[in-house]
């Protein structure tokens, strides 16, 4: 009986030992299957790395994207600075122009209407190498002076009208500006501006100016109908001279016939323009 009682104590203690055993492997194992896990998790922390490193990556594109966006938001700032210049530059301008306007309301006009600042840059107008100037083309007010080659002619001229039996004696040559602009002031004052349009240019747009133009034998509107005044309308041609403001041309030339008035372009234009029967502005087309 004892001996049945030990064998089954013993298988207890077997069955027992066993069963715990059992349950040490399988801890084991569960050990073994939570290390596999914790490899899988180091892989998955890899993953993890890589994906922080996308991460990393998105963040760094994120980074260029952001600074992008500044360099977008730059240049929107840029174009807004440009856009609030673009804005600032027509209230400046528009204050330019309305301070040029005020300069041109308050600046003192020259008789053409023109303020006298536009004779400070106008440049003289050449057409086929004649120096063109009328109520149109004007010149600056620093152009001019005595011209050598136009007096030697005019010498020449005032010697043949002598051998022909006639004094020419010149009476007004060279004018600055400043002369001119006087003259036809006081003009403008004894007969009013619309009458000393017609016989008296403005300053800046008198051939005076020039040196090329002369006043010569009579200031006499019937001087075109004396012996002299005929010679020289005939003749003036060959010295180089034209009657510039002939009769008949005044609603071209702008001014009324002067007889006395002589231009001088050369031998050869003066003949071209005499044997034409045009005025000058016609002859040059303008
Ligand atoms: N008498 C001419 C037009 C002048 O004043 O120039
Ligand atoms: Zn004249």
């Amino acid at each position: 009986m004892k001996r049945n009682q030990r064998k089954k104590r013993s298988s207890f203690l077997l069955a027992f030992i066993a069963v715990v055993i059992c349950i040490v492997l399988g801890a084991v194992l569960a050990f073994n299957i939570d290390n596999g896990n914790t490899s899988d998790k180091s892989s998955s922390s890899d993953t993890s790395t890589s994906s922080s490193s996308l991460e990393n990556e998105s963040s760094s594109s994120s980074s260029e994207s952001s600074s992008e966006e500044e360099s977008s938001s730059e240049a929107e700032s840029e174009s807004s600075e440009s856009s609030s210049e673009e804005q600032s530059e027509p209230s400046s301008s528009e204050e330019q122009e309305s301070s040029s306007e005020q300069e041109e309301q308050t600046e003192e006009l020259s008789p053409s209407g023109k303020p006298y600042s536009y004779y400070e840059t106008v440049e003289p107008t050449y057409v086929d190498g004649v120096l063109l100037v009328n109520k149109t083309y004007a010149l600056p007010s620093s152009y001019g002076g005595s011209n050598d080659e136009a007096n030697y002619a005019l010498g020449n001229l005032q010697t043949a009208a002598g051998e022909a039996g006639y004094s020419m004696p010149l009476i007004s040559g060279y004018r600055s500006f400043d002369k001119q602009d006087g003259l036809y002031r006081n003009y403008a004052a004894r007969d009013g501006k619309q009458m000393a349009d017609t016989y008296s240019a403005w300053p800046g747009h008198s051939e005076h100016q020039t040196g090329l133009a002369f006043d010569i034998g009579a200031l006499d509107d019937n001087y075109g109908e004396t012996a002299a005044g005929k010679w020289l309308a005939e003749n003036a041609h060959k010295y180089g001279f034209i009657i510039r403001y002939p009769k008949g041309k005044e609603s071209i030339t702008g001014y009324q016939y002067e007889p006395w008035h002589v231009r001088y372009l050369g031998i050869e234009t003066a003949t071209a323009v005499y044997e034409s029967g045009l005025c000058l502005e016609e002859y040059l087309g303008v």
